[in-house]
């Protein structure tokens, strides 16, 4: 259990989103989007990482541990269909990164009927129903609800802190079944141990280690006690067999997948709903429009994640030779899919740099797309819906503080965000 002093110092943290990429080497301080955008008019596949292409080298990004030549996916065809043929394009890849593999069998890192039938024993607890009607009320709509009336009496805030870290870190640690308080230094835990933060060796194992405890012993709790959550779910669902018979998963199997889905719920949407927020107060028009007719909202989101996704670019491994949007890609290299190029990508949108909540509503690849497409989509939209509508309820006339420094997005390569959102409330 923490205090309040170690619980506001470990925010500011963990959820800076530049330190976060000095500690894991790959800070950049160029406005990335523009390079990624040239390489995409130049060609829409090219040899060479993503990495190299931009001339980034230096930068740790993944610690692969697997030496293979690289190609960069760069306009949305081909990243398009990668994500989608996941046998040739194949998720294998994310195995030759030692963070992947310490989380154990992870869905992320999984292809063909093993994927499917793994996915299958969660995918009900995250459809769009179960995000409105389970994940709202048991979760989301009270900690948002929390969260507001921290600021209640208060002319200013900081809503990088204040509002989108706390969120979802909250929202994911209780929707596991974990409580609350353990959030934080739950998180801080697995950031240590999947090598996010940059600790020594004995202090990445000993996260490790205790990672693995707490979610075994919630395990181990809920199998002598059912909660209305998702280890309860993942303990309880059956895992279809091949041959028509069901097995159950182990605690491996269930420890594996909280892994996963706690750091993937955690670091995403707190960036996305710091980019979304800085995109509507950054052209007001679009703050009032989405304040005056609430169903906007879900546009003003998928707007957003299409414009400057969180994480612009992902991994494959080449399982075959094959010829992606016209050019010739061998057996054996590691895929860079540029998301944040694809979803630029002028042959599928017209103004493609421009945020605009009118835009024609077309798929993007924010949240990928195929077999792999995000889990959690519905959840993360659902918190920031909540999360919007509640501001908007509130501080109908919030914008920026014209007196604190402008806001940037800042970060790595992988992960993308607002430096702050600095705001007057009223
Ligand atoms: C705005 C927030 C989010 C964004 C932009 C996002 C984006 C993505 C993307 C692009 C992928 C595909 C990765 C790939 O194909 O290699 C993915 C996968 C995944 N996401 Fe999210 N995500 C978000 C929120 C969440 C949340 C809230 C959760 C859980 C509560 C979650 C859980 C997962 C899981 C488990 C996978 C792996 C799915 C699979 O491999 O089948 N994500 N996410």
């Amino acid at each position: 259990m923490i205090d309040v002093e170690e619980e506001e110092r470990l925010y500011r943290e963990l959820f800076d989103v530049s330190n976060e990429a000095k500690e894991i080497g790959n800070e950049i301080h160029v406005d990335i989007v523009p390079a990624m955008n040239a390489l995409r008019d130049a060609a829409p596949v090219m040899p060479g990482s993503l990495q190299q292409l931009l001339h980034l080298e230096g930068h740790t990004i993944n610690n692969w541990d697997v030496e293979r030549d690289s190609y960069t996916l760069l306009s949305f065809a081909a990243c398009d269909r990668a994500l989608r043929e996941n046998l040739t394009f194949s998720s294998a890849g994310y195995l030759e990164t030692p963070g992947v593999r310490s989380m154990g069998p992870v869905i992320l890192a999984m292809t063909g009927d093993e994927h499917r039938r793994t996915r299958a024993v969660a995918q009900s607890m995250f459809l769009k129903p179960r995000a409105m009607n389970w994940w709202g009320p048991n979760w989301i709509d009270e900690i948002v609800e929390q969260l507001m009336q921290r600021l209640d009496g208060r002319d200013t805030a900081e809503l990088n802190i204040e509002l989108c870290a706390r969120l979802p870190v909250n929202v994911v640690t209780r929707g596991i079944g974990m409580e609350g308080r353990m959030a934080l230094v739950f998180r801080d835990h697995l950031l240590k141990a999947t090598g996010v933060r940059k600790v020594t060796r004995e202090e990445q194992y000993a996260s490790h280690i205790e990672v693995g405890r707490m979610l075994g012993d919630l395990i181990t709790l809920r199998r002598a006690e059912p909660g209305d959550d998702v280890i309860t779910g993942l303990i309880h669902n059956d895992f279809k067999l091949a041959d028509g018979g069901t097995r159950k998963l182990s605690d491996e199997e269930i420890i594996g997948f909280c892994r996963l889905v706690i750091l993937a719920g955690g670091g995403t949407t707190w960036r996305q709903l710091g980019i979304t927020l800085y995109a509507l107060l950054n052209d007001y028009r679009f703050w009032e429009a989405c304040r005056d007719d609430r169903s906007l909202i879900e546009a003003a989101i998928e707007e957003s994640a299409r414009w400057m996704p969180t994480d612009p670019v992902f991994p494959r491994l080449m399982t075959e030779d094959a010829v992606v949007d016209g050019v010739p890609v061998p057996a054996g290299v590691r895929i860079d899919m540029c998301l944040g190029s694809a979803n630029r990508d002028p042959s599928r949108w017209d103004n493609p740099d421009v945020y605009d909540l009118f835009r024609e509503k077309k798929y993007h690849l924010g949240f990928g797309l195929g077999p792999h497409q995000c889990l959690g989509m519905n959840v993360a939209k659902q918190e920031m819906i909540v999360a919007l509508n509640a501001l908007m309820n509130r501080f109908p006339n919030m914008r920026l503080d014209p007196a604190a420094p402008p806001p940037r997005i800042v970060g790595g390569l992988e992960q993308r965000g607002m430096s702050a959102i600095p705001v007057l409330l009223h």
